[in-house]
Formats: structure tokens, sequence, C-alpha cells
């Protein structure tokens, strides 16, 4: 019989890959994926370190299970990623009655691990080296880049995937946990990205978003030469029957040049650029330990405008920082306003233990102020987001379609069985905006176009106008 696995996924992008790849593996080793921790067998929890909430929700849904597990001893409970190499031991001690804690390094052991488990071994832990605790080499060694054969059935569509170009990251600002969880930069060689790229699109993939925690800083050298950002997507460009290149996310410092003449020439590369801010004052990017000014963040936007001007930047911002005062928020607000961005993200500061921030900070702006600052950040961006939208009535967008849109999924619209009829599909357009209208479920991974008729901050709603001719038809790149 097979082994029933469940798995719950939250965090970033490089989340959701990690948890594509690792229930792939498990697939080829004859686990069937199930819709709900009570039909498996074995439940595997991915998590993030990033803020608090993120890991305060894992516990309490560890929590949920101490019941089932009382009742059925043979499930195995497993703990996989930041959060488990964040908090080791701590899990067992937490939660006693989780069998598997696993790092974002070691996710290649999954199987085996599992194996022991089940043959009666008892509780294992497997994680990477802290930071610390051994040379450069020794520590990135124990992060083993985890890049398998794909599995295109365990994507959301078979249309889109991601592609990690490395692992980790170096900038250790001052709030972020993920420096020490994923451990130091590490960039795949260009080769085997481009093993990897040129296998999904065998398999029928039209779109690449490629990952890196600062994917701009990308840096491989293979036999005297060195492959930057540009040079990958320059040799990724040439891919037949790839359609769309993207890549997040980007540290504003390395935001160079050629990358943005790369991202302006190469048509398969959107003009998509996510580039976080984090603050638009001095004083608090300062100790953020960004590593650039709000001057030298508004002359990168600048070149970015100048470069490639049809495209959308996005930020993420965190407010209430330690020390942030009103008119450091101030300061943040205008470049929100001016940024124009297409969207950002914003977050509420939350201290990570084992991080600058948390040693030599204090986390002194009250809960209600990063709220308040929170919601009034959002509101201003999203009046932002609606203008920018606004303009694109009346016109036609090129749109990658990837599925039933989240109403027909909420009415459990099965796209096999209405086939031929008349569904509502979502889809993006080169600029990453999300579009709403109604199609037949064989657009499904076609690039149609689109004609708007409405718009609110999120989502485009329009309706098709042809099957998708060649990108050269669209008037607007948006
Ligand atoms: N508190 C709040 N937000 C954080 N981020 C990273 N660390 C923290 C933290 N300690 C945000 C940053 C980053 C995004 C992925 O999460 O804005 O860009
Ligand atoms: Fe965290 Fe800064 Fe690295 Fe981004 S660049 S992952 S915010 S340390």
């Amino acid at each position: 019989m097979p082994k029933r696995l469940y798995i719950e996924t939250v965090g970033c992008q490089m989340n959701m890959l990690d948890s594509e790849l690792v229930v792939a593996t498990l697939r080829k080793a004859g686990y069937q994926l199930v819709d709900h921790p009570r039909q498996a067998d074995t439940i595997l929890f991915n998590t993030c370190s990033v803020r608090q909430h993120a890991e305060d929700k894992i516990y309490s849904a560890l929590g949920r299970l101490k019941h089932a597990k009382e009742h059925h001893p043979d499930k195995i409970i497993g703990v996989m990623g930041c959060m488990a190499q964040k908090d080791q031991r701590l899990i067992f001690e937490r939660a006693p009655f989780v069998d598997l804690v696993v790092g974002p390094g070691q996710l290649h052991q999954i199987p085996q691990l599992l194996d022991k488990i089940a043959a009666g071994a008892g509780p294992q832990l497997e994680v990477s080296l802290d930071r610390k605790s051994g040379s450069r080499d020794e520590v990135q060694q124990s992060f083993e880049s985890y890049d398998p054969l794909r599995d295109p059935q365990m994507r959301p569509n078979r249309y889109q995937a991601y592609v990690r170009i490395m692992i980790g990251c170096d900038k250790f600002c001052t709030y972020c946990i993920v420096p020490r969880v994923r451990g130091p930069e590490q960039s795949r060689p260009a080769a085997h990205i481009e093993a990897e790229v040129r296998r999904l699109v065998d398999e029928g993939c039209r779109e690449v978003t490629l990952l890196g925690q600062t994917v701009n800083s990308y840096q491989h050298h293979d036999g005297g030469r060195t492959w930057r950002l540009a040079d990958l997507l320059d040799r990724l460009h040439t891919i037949d029957g790839l359609d769309r290149l993207r890549f997040v996310t980007n540290y504003p410092r390395d935001m160079d040049d050629d990358l943005l003449t790369a991202v302006r020439d190469l048509s398969k590369v959107m003009p998509y650029l996510h580039v976080p801010a984090q603050s638009g004052s001095d004083r608090i990017l300062h100790r953020m330990k960004r590593g650039y000014t709000v001057a030298e963040y508004r002359d990168m936007l600048a070149r970015i405008r100048e470069i490639v001007p049809e495209a959308a930047v996005t930020s993420d911002f965190i407010v209430g920082f330690c020390g942030e005062t009103e008119d450091d928020f101030r300061q943040t607000v205008e470049l929100v306003r001016q940024g124009r961005f297409k969207n950002s993200f914003i977050f509420k500061y939350s201290p990570r233990p084992n991080t600058k921030a948390y040693e030599r900070l204090d986390d002194d702006v009250p809960e209600e102020v990063k709220r308040r600052r929170n919601n009034e950040l959002l509101a201003v961006q999203n009046a932002i987001s609606e203008e920018l939208n606004r303009p694109l009535i009346g016109h036609e967008v090129e749109v990658l379609v990837e599925g039933p849109s989240k109403a027909a999924r909420k009415q459990g619209v099965d796209v096999e069985a209405v086939e031929g009829h008349v569904v509502q599909l979502t889809g993006r357009t080169p600029c990453d905006r999300i579009v709403v209208f109604d199609g037949t479920p064989r657009q499904i991974g076609q690039l149609v176009s689109v004609r708007i008729y409405d718009v609110n901050g999120f989502t485009l709603f329009g309706s098709v106008v042809t099957q998708h001719a060649g990108p050269e038809v669209f008037q607007l790149q948006v």
C-alpha cells in the first residue's frame, strides 16, 4: 500500500520550490500525496522563520496534531525548512511527538530519515552547521544545494516553474534571520541551471522564475569566466520553447546597468523587478545595515526607469524597526509615494533571536504604532497600485493563463470536467499583474490577449480578444 503524505508549506517561493522537490522525491519513493492531514501517515511542515507570526502558526498547527499522534503513534510528523534549522532540538522540546527535524540544507535526506523512523530508530534531527561553528568552507558544505530532477505534476501548473540559481545570503541585514538559516551565499553553475531549464521546457514549461535571496548578486566562476545574472539570462534566452523569464529577489546595490540592459534587450525577460527598499530613512537603513542610502535607492529607481521605462517595480518595507520615529516613517511614506511601485509588501518588524538587531537594538516601537504605520503605508501603496492600473482600461495585455481563478477554485470548478465550457480564469501580464477573465480550460498554459475593462489595486478584469499570435501584436508591455 502506498504511504500517504500530507505537506503544508508557508513562506517564500524558495519554500514552495523545496516542497515541490521533496514531494517529487517522495513520490518516486512510493508516497502518494493526500489533501488532509487526517488521511496521511506522514505529515510534513515546510516552515518559515522570517517573522515570529509564521513560527507561531506552525507551533499551533503542531499542537493540533498532538491528539492524532496519541491515537495513531505510527503517524510520522516532520518539521523541515528554516524553522527546523533555527530551532533544532527546541522543536522536540516544544512538541515532543515530532519525529523529524530537517534543515533546508538536508532536504535530500528526508526519504532515508523517514525510513529510519518507520523502522523504529526514533526521532531524527539533521541540520546544517551554525554560521559561526566552522570555517566558511565547512559551513558552506553543510548546506547542500537540493535540486534533483523535476516532476511537473507537483507544481500548481506545469507551465510555470521556479529554478534556484543560488542558495543562502551573505548580506546580514540586522533584522534578518535568513543568512543564519539558509547559510552562506552559493551560486549554482550556469550549465546546471541551463540543463534544468531545458528539461522543464521539454516537459511543457513556458515561464521560469529564477530564485535567489539576492538573485542579482548571482556570480559563478567557471573555466576562467565569471557568470553574472545578465550573462545567465542571455544564455537562457536562447532556449526554444521558453517564453518568459523572471527573477526574484533583487538587492538594490547589485542592480547594475548590465542587468537592466539585459532586461531591456532580451524579449523573454519580463519587465518586472522586485527590489526591496525596506525603509525610506537613511538612519533606519543604516541601522538595518542595508548598505545603501535613500538617495542611492532613488538613483537606482531612476536608472531602472531610464533603461527599462515599461518595467514594473515592486518593493518590501518593514515598519516599526528599532528606533523608527514618526519622522523616519514619514520619509518611508514619501518614498512609497514617489517610488510608484506596482505594489509593496509591508511588514511589521518582528525581532528574530540571533540577529544583530535582536542582540543590539531595542524593539521600542509599540505594537499599535507598528500596526498603524503598516495600515497607513498599505493605504498609500494601494491607492498608487490602483492609479497605475487604471490607464490599462481599454488596452490589450498579454496573459500567460495559469488556471481557474480563485473564485472558480472556491466553487470547486474541475477544468477537466468542464472542458469546452466557459470558466473564470486567471493569469499574469509581463509586469506580473494578475488578470481575471472568462475563457475555456483549453487556454490554460497559453499566451492570450485580453482587453481590460476594469481594475482595482490588485487585479485587472478583462475579456479574451484572440488566441495568442505572437508577442509582437501586443502594444503594451504591462
Ligand atoms: N521582521 C519583519 N519583516 C522582515 N523581513 C525580513 N526579516 C524581517 C523581520 N525580522 C521582511 C523583509 C524582507 C521580506 C522577505 O521579509 O522586508 O524583504
Ligand atoms: Fe535577509 Fe538582507 Fe539577505 Fe534579504 S538581503 S535575505 S533581507 S539578509
